[in-house]
């Protein structure tokens, strides 16, 4: 795979992918690593005086402009934490427009382009769209590891016609999770939750092959506590999913896998609930949701992270964006802060909340290597390489 330190790419013109998709809460960035990511690449781009136009996607427009997912609100962050004086914004892909700035620009600026979710040929990984615009530049470089399990033409598209490099980002993740895939030591550990139970289920089914605790939490294990035939009162839940959660049952026995299911939870009327009640997993009543795991399921958990040699974490247990329902996230990412370094586990996060828990808890130091990838980190784990890393690989023009 061609990189930033086995090609060189100096006064060039040069479409970025980055992964700018970052969580914003009432108009502020909660969280700047996407944008932190992707400062290694660009800052050696401009020290070699290339002009860099940056491509990203925002939230999901479905193909048309959407004022509020437009990306010009990041400029302001863009410059302060890139340390850019001045950044160029392009508001579409029109051929004119890109020949137009690209000739403005002085070599070793930067260009942010509006968010190709506008464009409705980015999702389509239309064909002629991604020749006509990669006519204008001279290279790709993706740094978007989170976004490259879309196979969109901004992620595999360009690199079927011009030089396509990974970005020292992308390849930092890689080569991270790889490194943490490949150094198998047991007992190890999964902990795995989260709200998005159909993308994460097929990811368990791999896991219970490799892994000698999987502890489930969040609404995944709403699942598996009504397929045991335990009532769940009024709790998030996918019913389609029921069979799929009592195959990973007998699965985990035939792999000597044990899996760790809430004992107790924490429960409210809904998630704005600001008296909750702990309960028992059989003292569930109809209109009662669980929103967190309890006190003794999350000392199992506790206990087992201090027992295991590999820690893999991804998604919170509770429905931690309310509090007082993020109380057992945090207690896990705090038990992995005080013991990892300690009891030498190696230990392996990805995901937006996760990250989230994490600082919030000032526990990144308790961790081998933080992913900023959600569902690209996941599609990974289950080994699928992503079809952006298929596209780099696969590119072979010079
Ligand atoms: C993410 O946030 O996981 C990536 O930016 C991909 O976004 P998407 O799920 O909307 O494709
Ligand atoms: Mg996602």
């Amino acid at each position: 795979m061609k990189n930033l330190k086995n090609y060189k790419i100096i006064n060039k013109k040069v479409l970025f992918r980055a992964d700018l998709n970052v969580p914003v809460v009432d108009g502020v960035i909660t969280d700047i690593s996407r944008i932190l990511s992707i400062k290694s690449s660009i800052r050696k781009l401009i020290l070699n005086k290339n002009k860099i136009f940056i491509i990203s996607h925002f939230g999901r427009p479905n193909g048309k402009i959407v004022e509020k997912f437009s990306l010009n609100f990041i400029i302001e962050s863009l410059k302060k934490i890139l340390e850019i004086e001045k950044i160029h914004f392009l508001k579409n892909l029109d051929t004119n427009n890109i020949i137009n700035i690209t000739s403005e620009m002085q070599n070793g600026e930067v260009c942010l382009i509006e968010n190709i979710r506008f464009q409705k040929e980015e999702e389509k990984n239309d064909f002629k769209f991604a020749e006509n615009i990669s006519n204008l530049f001279d290279v790709y470089v993706n740094d978007a590891f989170s976004a490259s399990h879309r196979n969109h033409t901004s992620i595999t598209g360009f690199a079927k016609f011009i030089p396509a490099i990974a970005g020292d980002h992308l390849l930092k993740e890689i080569n991270n999770i790889d490194l943490f895939l490949q150094n198998s030591k047991k007992p190890n550990m999964a902990i795995i939750g989260g709200s998005k139970i159909s993308s994460k289920i097929k990811l368990l089914n791999n896991l219970v092959e490799q892994f000698s605790t999987i502890a489930i939490g969040g609404a995944m294990a709403n699942t598996f506590l009504l397929a045991n035939q335990n009532s769940i009162g009024n709790s998030l839940i996918e019913e389609n999913l029921i069979e799929e959660a009592l195959n990973i049952k007998l699965k985990s026995k035939k792999f000597n896998c044990k899996l760790i299911l809430p004992v107790d939870v924490v429960c409210g009327k809904n998630i704005n609930d600001i008296k909750p009640i702990h309960r028992k997993i059989d003292e569930i009543s109809k209109e009662e949701m669980i929103l967190d795991i309890g006190k003794i399921t999350t000392k199992l958990i506790n206990e087992e992270i201090i027992n295991s040699k590999m820690v893999l974490w991804n998604g919170p247990v509770g429905a931690f964006e309310k509090k007082p329902y993020d109380k057992a996230t945090n207690e896990i990412a705090k038990t992995i802060k005080l013991n990892a370094k300690k009891l030498n586990i190696y230990t392996l996060a990805g995901g937006g909340d996760t990250i989230s828990a994490i600082k919030q808890t000032n526990s990144e130091d308790g961790f081998n290597y933080i992913s900023n990838a959600g569902g690209a980190f996941l599609e990974w784990l289950e080994g699928n390489e992503s079809p952006g890393v298929i596209a780099l690989k696969g590119n072979k023009i010079t």
